[in-house]
């Protein structure tokens, strides 16, 4: 048997290209003493590996050059020296971009496919839930009543903060690109207001207009633009989430607010938020999350690309916009 790898060769400036990566296929070995091999299924892709693709350390050190490109991924065991784990158990770890992956034991977590499909522990049972649950209900404390605003909002983790927000009697606005995706959020998911920012000219006006009492808590997804436009239009006493900033993880030079003294006007808080610090606390969001899920009180999508030769195409698709839900890889066995 043969492992399909994506190695991280060179850094990118901008987008990353096939060029930062080299395809390797290397015959698979037996795990030494403690190993577990697992067969990947499917390959999470998330904003943050182009982030750990540059040099130095944010909240985790970047990927060396010469290493597998990091990524959450899920599958099966299918051979074990390693006292915890058998041979068809199904896991979750940081198990790279490949199609198998050699790990000690120690680094798996064990999920139950019986109670949810493989894949979802990736997204809605993994990393992204854990950020939408514990970002907004941690860092927010959103009362019923409040105006909460999110942007990326019809993304994985926008898509759901939304949704916990709502179940918590918030009322919800959200910013997207393009037509589908706003119909997707007023209609199916029910929000009170939903703006396309590629085609609105003055977001600052819209968001006064459709959001006249402010903002009471801002979910960032995007910085930039979107983040300077939500600062003109908090309510007292808000609080500002800063989840991630999509729009500048391609950027050489990366755009602060200017708009940032209207948070001292409002007596507003601006916190960040690392899902690493929540894990410890993982089982309590998921068992709220599963129960939203079997109740019928949050919509789940996925977007799934098959093929692992499909990468790094398949994960520019989440600084374009191509991805409509949770965007996984899905490897494709003989
Ligand atoms: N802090 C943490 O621990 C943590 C953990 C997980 C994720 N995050 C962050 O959460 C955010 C969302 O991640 P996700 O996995 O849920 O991805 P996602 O929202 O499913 O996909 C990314 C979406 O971002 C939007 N986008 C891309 N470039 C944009 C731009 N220049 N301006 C405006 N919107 C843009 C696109 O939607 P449109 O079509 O609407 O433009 C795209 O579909 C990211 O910033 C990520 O880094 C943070």
């Amino acid at each position: 048997m043969w492992n399909t790898s994506y190695v991280l060769v060179s850094r990118p400036l901008g987008l990353a290209t096939e060029a930062n990566f080299r395809r390797e296929e290397l015959p698979l070995a037996e795990p030494g003493e403690g190993e577990v091999l697992v067969r990947i299924d499917y390959i999470s892709l998330d904003p943050a590996m182009r982030g750990w693709m540059n040099a130095g350390t944010s909240y985790v050190p970047g990927v060396e050059l010469g290493d597998v490109m990091r990524a959450f991924a899920a599958g099966e065991v299918i051979s074990s020296r390693h006292q915890n784990w058998k041979v068809g158990q199904t896991v979750t770890g940081l198990l790279g971009v490949q199609t198998y992956a050699m790990v000690k034991g120690e680094l798996l977590t064990a999920v139950d496919t019986n109670s949810a499909p493989l894949s979802w522990y990736l997204g809605i049972l993994g990393m992204p839930g854990l950020t939408a649950y514990f970002g907004l209900l941690d860092k927010g404390n959103p009362k019923p009543g409040e105006t909460v605003l999110v942007s990326g909002a019809a993304g994985m983790v926008g898509s759901l903060v939304g949704q916990i927000a709502r179940i918590k009697g918030c009322r919800v606005a959200g910013i997207a690109g393009g037509e589908d995706k706003c119909a997707f959020l007023k209609n199916e998911l029910n929000w009170d207001e939903v703006i396309n920012y590629k085609s609105i000219a003055d977001l600052p006006a819209a968001l006064k207009e459709r959001l006249p009492n402010g903002i009471d808590i801002f979910f960032d997804n995007v910085g930039g633009n979107i983040l300077d436009a939500a600062l003109t239009n908090l309510a007292r006493g808000c609080r500002i989430i800063i989840c991630g900033a999509i729009s500048q993880y391609n950027q050489l030079t990366t755009q602060g607010p200017s708009n940032y003294m209207k948070i001292v006007t409002a007596r507003g808080t601006l916190t960040g938020v690392i899902v690493l610090d929540y894990f410890d606390k993982a089982a309590e969001a998921l068992n709220d999350l599963s129960r939203w899920l079997r109740e019928g009180k949050i919509i789940y999508n996925e977007h799934i690309i098959p093929g692992i030769d499909q990468f790094p195409f398949a994960l520019n698709l989440l600084f374009s916009g191509g991805n409509t839900g949770k965007l996984l890889l899905q490897n494709k066995f003989e």
